[in-house]
C-alpha cells in the first residue's frame, strides 16, 4: 500500500506522470486514472490499480485537436468537424490508429479513442508533459465512476501515489464516443454530448451502437456503472420499503413524502441532475440501505445519456 496524496500542485502530478506512475486527474465528466499513454510499464498499471482486463481499450487524452496530429492515420472530415465544434470537452473519438499507439491502448484494435478534456486543471497538466495521458474513469473495475476527489481516495485509496484536486465534475457523466462506419457518423457510447448536439451539427440523427455484442466497449457492457446496494427502477406500483432510499428527477410522488428520497433537480435541469447522479449513488451506497430506487428520466438530451447508465446500473 502506497499513500495517496491529494493535492492542487499540478507540478507534483506532472513530476510523477514523468516517473512513469499513476494520478488521479479532474476531467469535466469525470475523474480519470492517467498515465504516460507512451509507456507500457505505465499503461500496465492502469489496468492492474482498477482490476480492468486488458480486452477494454483505454482513451488517450491530449492538450488540443493539432497534437493528436501523430497518433492518428485518417480523420475523416465529418468527425474533425465535429471535434473542432466540441473539443475541447466531452466527446471522444474512434480513429485509425499509427505505429505510435501502443497495442495495450486498444487492446489490439485497430482504432484508437482520442478525446481532448476542458477541464482547467488538466489542460495546463496536459500542455507541461511531452506524451498524451491514457485514462480510464478512476473507479475499480464495474463500479460508479468518480466525480469528486473523495469518491477517487475511496476507490483507488492506498493503490495510487496522487490525485490532482479539482473540485467536482461539472457533467458528472462520462465521454460521449463516436467514430465512423461507412462514411456515416456512429454513436458508441452516450455521454456529455446529446444526441440532439450532433444531430443539429451533422443534419442526419447518428446511429447509436452501443448495445451490439461484438463492440468491445467496457461501458457497453451490460452490468456497469454500477452501485454496491442493490439499484432498480422505481415504478409506481413497487410496495413501499421502509430500508429502501428513492431517487427521483424532480418530483417525489405524494405517497412517498415520508420516506427517505432524494430529488436531483428540482427546477427539472437534466445538466443538475446528471452532475448529481454520481455522487448521489456515491452517497447513498455507503449509508445501508438495502435497495436503492431511482426513476426513469425523460427520453432526451442528458435524459438518455442518464438512462443509458442507469439501465446497465440496474442491469442483473
Ligand atoms: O469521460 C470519459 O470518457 C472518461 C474521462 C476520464 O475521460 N473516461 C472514461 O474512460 O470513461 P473508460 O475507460 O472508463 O471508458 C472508455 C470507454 C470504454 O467503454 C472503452 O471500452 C471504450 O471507451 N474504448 C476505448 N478505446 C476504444 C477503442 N479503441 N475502441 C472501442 N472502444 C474503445
Ligand atoms: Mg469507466
Amino acid at each position: 500500500n502506497v499513500k495517496t496524496i491529494v493535492t492542487e500542485n499540478i507540478e507534483i502530478a506532472r513530476a510523477l506522470l514523468l516517473k512513469g506512475k499513476l494520478v488521479a486527474v479532474p476531467t469535466e465528466t469525470v475523474y480519470g486514472l492517467a498515465g504516460d499513454g507512451t509507456n507500457e510499464v505505465a499503461i500496465q498499471k492502469i489496468f492492474d490499480a482498477k482490476q480492468r482486463p486488458n480486452a477494454n481499450p483505454l482513451i488517450l487524452h491530449f492538450s488540443s485537436q493539432e497534437a493528436i496530429q501523430n497518433y492518428i492515420t485518417e480523420f475523416p472530415e465529418a468527425l474533425s468537424s465535429l471535434c473542432a465544434v466540441f473539443w475541447p470537452g466531452p466527446l471522444t473519438v474512434l480513429l485509425p490508429k499509427s505505429n505510435l499507439v501502443s497495442p495495450l491502448i486498444t487492446a489490439g484494435h485497430d482504432r484508437v479513442a482520442l478525446r481532448v478534456p476542458s477541464h482547467p486543471l488538466l489542460q495546463a497538466l496536459l500542455k507541461g508533459l511531452p506524451f498524451p495521458l491514457a485514462a480510464p474513469s478512476a473507479n475499480r473495475y464495474g463500479s460508479i465512476s468518480p466525480t469528486t476527489s473523495q469518491h477517487v481516495l475511496h476507490e483507488l485509496g492506498g493503490k495510487i501515489e496522487c490525485i490532482l484536486e479539482g473540485g467536482s465534475c461539472t457533467y458528472g457523466l462520462e465521454s460521449t464516443i463516436i467514430g465512423e462506419e461507412n462514411s456515416q457518423v456512429v454513436v458508441y457510447r452516450l455521454g456529455g454530448i446529446t444526441l440532439e448536439e450532433l444531430t443539429l451539427h451533422l443534419g442526419y440523427i447518428p446511429p447509436i451502437k452501443n448495445k451490439e455484442a461484438t463492440n468491445i466497449a467496457s461501458g457497453m457492457v451490460k452490468h456497469h456503472y454500477a452501485p454496491e446496494t442493490p439499484l432498480s427502477f422505481y415504478n409506481p406500483e413497487t410496495p413501499f420499503d421502509a430500508k429502501a432510499a428513492y431517487i427521483f428527477y424532480k418530483d417525489v410522488p405524494q405517497k412517498l413524502i415520508s420516506s427517505s428520497f432524494l430529488i436531483l433537480s428540482e427546477q427539472g435541469d437534466l445538466k443538475e441532475a446528471a452532475r448529481k447522479l454520481y455522487s448521489t449513488l456515491h452517497a447513498l451506497d455507503s449509508q445501508g440501505y438495502t435497495q436503492l430506487y431511482i426513476e426513469k428520466f425523460p427520453d432526451l438530451d442528458l435524459g438518455s445519456t442518464i438512462n443509458d447508465r442507469l439501465e446497465r446500473a440496474t442491469a442483473k
